[in-house]
């Protein structure tokens, strides 16, 4: 037998009905999601969608509620200030999608007058929409046979067709296969069947092949190596960066916040100020002082703040410091006020170690 089934050997024609009749039982109740048989809003497909990228259904329901609660089209959304939008996305993490998904809004209305295109293609031309966002929207708001391939669409196909080449190399063969199952007849179903059939039985440990409808073609769950695909290359270690955070305060204790530039790591999103983020181990306190927009009486509060971003980990010491007043460009934000300041996850961390040892 090869070692690697081609999609062809399989008669992929059996493979979507078995799939959707299987989705027709135990398809996933998700706020994004329109009831069996209704008309899907292509707005909240498209939200849905940059929402889940890189996160998970768990972290994305309660902002995708959120969202469609504040503004409930497209229309609504382009009108919004930036800012308003980005502190409605904290805590979300990958900030460039927020910056882009008001641009996207933005260019809807502008130039599609407040409908999205259908075609992968047109998708593709908005900002924050990639080959597998444009492909899902077109596929589940369009029910167009795009192949939709996220990670969990890859551990399938890698299973099912048993590809024991590693991931990322076997990108390319895996997405041949999912276009060689995606029918023409309910696409969109389809692909939210995959999806769906990824998070709940084809999970990437102990797999529920005894529940799967595509156990008995499935190439991995007949050789006993289900679990084992798909295989992955060895990542390369991510590299720790440090800085000192600025705790400020005046008198009456309110906190000194300001907005990052708009480019680069957590772009236009408000921030406990800090030092320069380097990977040498941490410089003598007082030189990196002088980078504090102002204090004096400063202190080293004791432990670390620690937050592991996608591609580098952060450690961060807090040293505390008075400021005497408005400092140009930034805020004053009282201690109770800084749930509504849209502060991302790894300033929230900072700003609760410090009122911690401030106590
Ligand atoms: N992951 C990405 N898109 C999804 C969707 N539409 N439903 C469930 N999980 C998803």
């Amino acid at each position: 037998m090869p070692d690697t089934a081609t999609s062809a050997d399989f008669a992929p024609a059996g493979f979507a009905p078995d799939l959707l009749a299987w989705y027709d039982r135990h398809r996933r109740v998700l706020p994004w999601r329109a009831p069996p048989g209704q008309k899907v809003d292509p707005y909240r497909v498209w939200l849905s969608e940059i929402m889940l990228q890189q996160t998970t259904v768990a972290a994305v329901k309660d902002y995708f509620l959120d969202f469609t609660g504040r503004w409930p089209t497209v229309a609504d959304l382009a009108a919004a200030p930036v800012e308003e939008v980005l502190r409605a996305w904290a805590g979300l993490g990958y900030y460039a999608r927020a910056r882009n998904m008001h641009r996207c809004a933005v260019l809807v209305v502008e130039r599609h007058g407040g409908v999205f295109p259908s075609t992968e293609a047109e998708l593709r031309q908005l900002p924050g929409i990639g080959d597998y966002t444009a492909a899902a929207i077109a596929a589940i708001a369009f029910d167009r046979p795009a192949a939709v391939t996220d990670g969990n669409v890859e551990r399938v196909m890698a299973r099912i067709f048993a590809v024991e080449t590693p991931l990322p190399p076997a990108k390319p063969i895996l997405k041949t296969h999912a276009a060689a199952l995606t029918p023409r007849r309910r696409p969109g179903d389809y692909a939210q069947a995959v999806m769906d059939l990824g998070a709940t039985i084809c999970t990437p440990r102990s797999p529920k092949c005894i529940l799967c409808p595509w156990s008995t073609p499935c190439l991995a769950r007949k050789r006993g190596i289900a679990e084992d695909l798909p295989a992955k290359l060895a990542k390369a270690p991510k590299p720790t960066r440090r800085a000192v955070a600025f705790w400020l305060t005046d008198a009456q204790g309110n906190v000194l916040l300001r907005r990052r530039p708009p480019k680069g790591m957590l772009g236009g999103m408000m921030e406990v100020p800090s030092s320069a983020w380097v990977e040498q181990p941490m410089p003598d306190l007082a030189a990196v002082l002088a980078e504090a927009p102002g204090g004096s009486g400063w202190r080293l509060l004791p432990g670390l703040v620690r937050h592991g971003f996608t591609h580098f980990d952060f450690e961060l010491t807090v040293a505390a410091g008075r400021i005497a007043g408005p400092v140009d460009g930034a805020v004053l934000v009282p201690p109770d006020r800084l749930g509504e300041a849209g502060l991302p996850t790894a300033m929230w961390k900072i700003a609760r170690h410090a009122l911690r040892h401030l106590e």
